[in-house]
């Protein structure tokens, strides 16, 4: 058999646009084309060959308005068609960001055999081959092929797609490639990308000792914008004796400045990982003195640890955990906080938790202050919800500097109703006050007291992955500003056994859950929805002589230009050029 492949390139003036809120680009749909438009016909080599053709023609004598290519190859047994990628999307890219491709087939003759089609992709003279499945062949039958798209090369920027088939004669349309759900490498692709966008703050709790350096760095750094310390700005790691201070998590806040994102602090008044000398000085006194020795002490490390990072740190769990657990008020029926606190104590009620605040905005009058706590939420599930509605609204009545309520959200599969806590942000933001997911995981399985007697199961993981989505979609619909999950990875968080629950975000293997990608699809889809303001592309001129290095938005170099119009030719979205931010549409 002659093997003489024959490429057909296909050209039109204008592809259809990437679109950002679909998972599946149509780049040939052959009824947009002209009757017996004929696209040019070249070999591999620009050489025109004689006989060959790829014609738009009827898909039948009865319909003139549903078109096939028709390719045809009389001269040689295999057919060819490629099809060429817009000019200028970088095959890389491309390939990375689709992780597979159809197209319809119908095939003229009557043999029906089983018949494998292979997707060609090019890279300059490199050609990658992805087989079909094999598909039994059917004549005057459109059928469609799928190819999964495996490898990428990284010698050119252009791609094409190639069909071979035997005999060469084909009728095809529909071209079309699935993206994939998630790479690393692909910025829209991650929550971060669509939250930097719209200026949210999504976020994980990290600890001293994060670097990009290593792969778990390069996924926090990737996927999120917001980090908080999971220990390192409480009260024991910052002020373990009195007045000398730690400052052990500086190196996580320029870690979060290197890469562009935000700092949570957690937290300035707490009645936990509280170091013992704080109790002991204040149980040394009694009466007048022992009030004045607590607020002495908590004063002196609001202003200093606030102090330290001002201007460094966007929001401040000023008061974590005050509140009672099993209160059921109702709405302006009061709430209880924990009379045993050192704080409580130490004050000789609960004016302390005003004072902090107080503190914390005189400390640092840009960061916003929040009371933080768990079990509250789910508006009519938790009854602890409506005590710190109480407790919220008296702050804020009295004119306390307080700016919201952080949910935790240490949460459960079966448990979690993300309508519930839709219902609570719509009471607190009717007073004024901001609600953020400050916590977050969700686990899955079971448990017999505090001991697992079952791991996640995989209807469990898509349940998650829905109430995750659904809670995203929420607290952007109510432009809720942070969410946070208190972990990346299952098997380094907090909770006994969570390599089993599964309570957050990414494998063990730094791969997403599912619920990853349901979070990413509800800011994507907002963002896209809601046309959230591009940034304006501001012309800068650069001598020809000298190259600049693109960024992307999560701060990786993607390319290098030498004119700001080379930019135009990038995928669609942000990039960082010379320290400025430019919208490729
Ligand atoms: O630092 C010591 C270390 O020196 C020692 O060798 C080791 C031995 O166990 O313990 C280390 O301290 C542990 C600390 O985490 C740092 O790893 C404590 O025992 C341990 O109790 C502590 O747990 C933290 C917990 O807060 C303490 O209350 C968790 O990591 C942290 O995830 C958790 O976070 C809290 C939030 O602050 C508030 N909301 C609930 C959330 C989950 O409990």
């Amino acid at each position: 058999m002659k093997k003489l492949l024959l490429l057909f390139f296909v050209s039109i003036l204008s592809f259809p646009a990437f679109p950002a809120d679909s998972e599946v680009l149509t780049l040939y749909t052959f009824n947009d084309f002209e009757l017996g438009y004929e696209f040019p016909v070249v070999t591999s080599n620009g050489k025109q060959i004689y006989g060959a053709k790829a014609v738009i023609e009827a898909a039948s004598s009865t319909s003139k308005t549903n078109k096939l290519l028709h390719v045809t190859n009389p001269t040689d047994t295999i057919g060819y068609v490629a099809l060429e990628l817009p000019e200028g999307r970088d095959a890389i890219y491309t390939c990375k960001k689709y992780e597979s491709f159809s197209f319809q087939l119908r095939r003229p003759s009557s043999n029906t055999e089983t018949e494998t089609c292979v997707l060609e992709i090019l890279f300059g003279s490199k050609r990658v081959y992805a087989d079909s499945e094999p598909v039994k062949r059917q004549s005057d039958k459109l059928i469609t092929y799928t190819c999964p798209i495996t490898k990428v090369s990284t010698n050119n920027k252009q791609m094409r797609i190639a069909l071979l088939a035997t005999p060469a004669e084909f009728f095809i349309d529909n071209v079309k490639f699935y993206e994939v759900a998630y790479n690393i490498d692909i910025p829209d692709k991650t929550v971060r990308y669509w939250a930097d966008q719209m200026g949210k703050n999504f976020g994980t709790c990290v600890n001293p000792g994060i670097s990009t350096g290593d792969t778990f760095g390069k996924t926090v750094a990737n996927n999120f914008n917001t980090v908080v310390l999971e220990n390192s700005m409480k009260f024991d790691a910052t002020e373990p004796n009195r007045n000398q201070f730690n400052w052990n998590a500086d190196g996580v806040v320029t870690f979060a400045k290197q890469n562009n994102m935000k700092v949570r602090g957690h937290t300035l008044t707490w009645h936990g990982q509280n170091p013992d000398w704080v109790s002991n000085a204040i149980n040394a006194k009694s009466g007048a003195e022992r009030r004045q020795e607590a607020i002495n002490i908590l004063k002196n490390h609001i202003f200093k640890v606030v102090g330290h990072w001002k201007g460094q740190i966007v929001e401040w769990d000023v008061v974590n955990e005050c509140l009672n657990d099993g209160q059921n008020p109702a709405v302006g029926g009061g709430y209880s906080t924990r009379n045993w606190s050192v704080w409580y104590t130490g004050f000789g009620g609960e004016d302390y938790i005003d004072s902090a605040f107080v503190w914390a905005h005189q400390a640092d009058p840009d960061a916003k202050l929040y009371i933080n706590d768990y079990n509250v939420g789910m508006w009519n599930k938790e009854g602890k919800t409506r005590a710190m509605y109480n407790l919220a609204k008296r702050l804020k009545d009295a004119g306390i500097p307080i700016d919201g309520v952080g949910f935790q959200t240490h949460t459960s599969v079966g448990y979690f109703d993300p309508s519930e806590v839709e219902l609570s942000i719509q009471q607190f933001q009717a007073i004024g006050l901001n609600v953020i997911i400050t916590e977050m995981d969700m686990e899955g399985g079971q448990r017999n007291g505090t001991e697992l007697i079952r791991a996640i199961s995989d209807s469990e993981l898509k349940t998650q992955a829905e109430k995750y989505g659904k809670l995203a979609e929420i607290l952007l619909k109510y432009d809720c500003p942070t969410f946070m999950v208190w972990g990346v990875a299952d098997n380094r968080s907090w909770l006994d056994c969570s390599e089993n629950t599964k309570p957050l975000l990414f494998y063990a293997d730094l791969t997403p859950h599912e619920a990853y990608i349901t979070v990413r699809k509800a800011y994507q889809n907002y963002a896209v929805k809601t046309d959230v303001p591009e940034v304006e592309y501001e012309e800068l001129v650069i001598d020809n002589e000298v190259k600049l290095d693109v960024y992307s938005i999560t701060g990786q170099k993607v390319g290098v230009i030498s004119s700001m119009s080379e930019l135009q030719d990038y995928p669609a979205g942000f990039y960082i050029v010379g320290n400025k931010k430019y919208l490729v549409k």
